[in-house]
């Protein structure tokens, strides 16, 4: 069986101040439809899952209550609530243990960030069960490779290596290497050669394969979870999958992705979907004045601002907080925001 968990439990910070620590960006709707980031990726996975009772979804506390909001179908214990948010490998190894529990080692775990952006759903959907098929048939990491169009530090780099066959004739290819989050440098080399992608953050494996590897690569964690439960989390350390798992294991396979796909990873992200012939992106009332390239939000799409003068700037206005930043400082927001302290 096929089962897809969602990723839900990350800050968003580079989306304050419209995503707060009680309302992270995966809880806004922010692709201009009335669903949100995360029911967005629920209705995506619904189709590939046999109803909602195969779906899950692993999020913090705070968060918990959000999640039972926006997703009122999900059963109960298909929710997964962390005491504190450790990052993605104890989030995968935790659920991935309770999947194995339920459903038998050989459920097909498939693992989706709750924040992304896709264009074709279908072909979107036929790649995640070519994925599926390949991780059986190989017992294998699918990962879903992206081409890469700039030297991005924000991402995952995988070099293909050998063919490995192809799944719903989409060509497989066994993962040479693996690289979390390089710098600039090391991006641009990547990028300079054909054999890279990006890895889309999501990934697809037999639970039993995810357990054999994380024993192999991450023993201490693993053990603590399979004793302790969820008790484990107070004495966990914050590790990426990425790190733990993938750039170490030799299990890791990667089908091209082409299927249209955003890391919908700060403002300027916005702007890629909104790609329209205007002057600016506008999400409230906006006047401006000799004014190119801005992308201005307010929380209330009556609120005005106007502007004069101005390029490339985001402005963004949410209750009492407003944000201003040059459009090539929007990575930045994440430090300001920690100076603000944990209620921002
Ligand atoms: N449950 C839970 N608990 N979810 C979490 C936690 C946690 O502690 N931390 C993060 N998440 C969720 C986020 O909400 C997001 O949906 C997903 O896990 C990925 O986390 P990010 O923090 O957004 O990861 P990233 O963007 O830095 O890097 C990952 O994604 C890139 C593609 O978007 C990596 O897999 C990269 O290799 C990849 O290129
Ligand atoms: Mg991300």
């Amino acid at each position: 069986s096929l089962i897809p968990i969602i990723l839900a439990g990350g800050k968003g910070e580079r989306f304050w101040p419209v995503s707060r620590l009680r309302r992270p960006k995966q809880f806004l709707c922010l692709d201009g439809s009335d669903r949100s980031l995360m029911q967005s990726t629920a209705d995506r996975l619904l189709p590939l899952a046999a109803g909602w009772d195969a779906l899950w979804v692993i999020t913090a506390s705070h968060l918990a209550d959000g999640v039972r909001e926006q997703l009122p179908e999900l059963p109960q214990e298909n929710i997964l609530v962390e005491p504190q948010g450790r990052d993605t490998a104890p989030a995968v190894a935790w659920a991935t243990l309770e999947v194995a529990k339920r459903h038998g080692e050989d459920a097909i775990c498939c693992f989706f960030p709750a924040d992304h952006y896709i264009t074709d759903e279908v072909r979107f959907r036929r790649t995640i069960q070519a994925a599926a098929a390949l991780a059986e048939q190989q017992g294998a990491i699918a990962t879903l490779g992206i081409t890469p169009t700039f030297p991005s530090t924000g991402y995952g780099y995988i070099e293909q290596g050998q063919t490995a066959g192809r799944y719903d004739d989409l060509p497989a290819y066994q993962v040479s290497r693996f690289t979390e989050k390089p710098d600039h440098q090391t991006a641009e080399q990547f990028l300079a050669r054909d054999r890279y992608c990006w890895n889309s953050g999501m990934f697809v494996f037999p639970a039993g394969v995810m357990i054999r590897e994380l024993k192999a690569h991450a023993p201490d964690l693993i053990a603590a979870l399979k004793d302790k439960g969820v008790d484990a989390y107070a004495s966990l350390e914050k590790l990426s999958i990425d790190y733990a798992v993938m750039e170490k294991t030799e299990k890791a396979y990667v089908l091209p992705a082409d299927f249209g796909w955003d890391d919908l990873g700060d403002w300027n992200a916005i702007e890629r979907l909104m790609q329209g012939e205007a002057a600016n992106v506008d999400l409230c009332q906006h006047v401006g004045l000799e004014t190119k390239g801005c992308i201005v939000y307010a929380s209330d799409p009556e609120e005005v601002v106007v502007t004069i003068g101005l390029e490339d700037v985001v402005i963004v206005r949410d209750g009492k907080a407003t944000l201003i930043v040059r459009k090539d400082r929007t990575q930045d927001i994440k430090q300001a925001v920690k100076s603000l302290g944990s209620e921002q």
